[in-house]
């Protein structure tokens, strides 16, 4: 298995492990977009469960029709399972595997995370940011 660190956050690291930053911070947010420098953007979800926090990265857009999977919601299955719900059509995907559970075999992708040290780390092949490097400042 392939173990995170020495990166550095916002490094490039072509399909590495990368750090997204200090959980405490991100998980202050249930859910939020990634963006990536290049190619797709994710979606970060963290569930509490009791004092612990999981992480989950899918890809941004829905496979079905680019719903903003961002925007979706989660819902406790039990026995430490999640669901993702995608806002648009409401298909919904198994958050360990990505296969739908309403539409299979349709499936998100999905990336693997671990924390380490306080910090949290993806397993991802873009850069990824908690800005939009995409997005221009308002002239106003
Ligand atoms: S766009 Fe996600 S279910 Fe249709």
């Amino acid at each position: 298995m392939a173990t995170p660190g020495g990166s550095g956050q916002g490094q490039p690291l072509s399909n590495e492990w990368q750090d997204l930053g200090l959980v405490d911070e991100l998980k202050k947010m249930k859910c939020r977009r990634m963006w990536a420098e290049k190619g797709s953007d994710v979606a970060l979800f963290c569930i509490t469960e009791g004092d612990k926090e999981r992480f989950f990265v899918t890809n941004a857009k829905c496979p079905h029709e680019n719903g903003p999977l961002d925007q979706g919601d989660i819902e406790d299955m039990g026995n430490g399972k999640y669901k993702l719900i995608c806002p648009i059509h409401f298909y919904t995907f198994d958050l360990d595997t990505g296969i739908s559970e309403t539409h299979a075999p349709m499936q998100v992708a999905v990336f693997p995370t671990e924390t380490r040290d306080g910090h949290l780390f993806v397993k991802y092949p873009e850069v990824l940011s908690k800005k939009n490097p995409k997005k221009r400042p308002s002239r106003f």
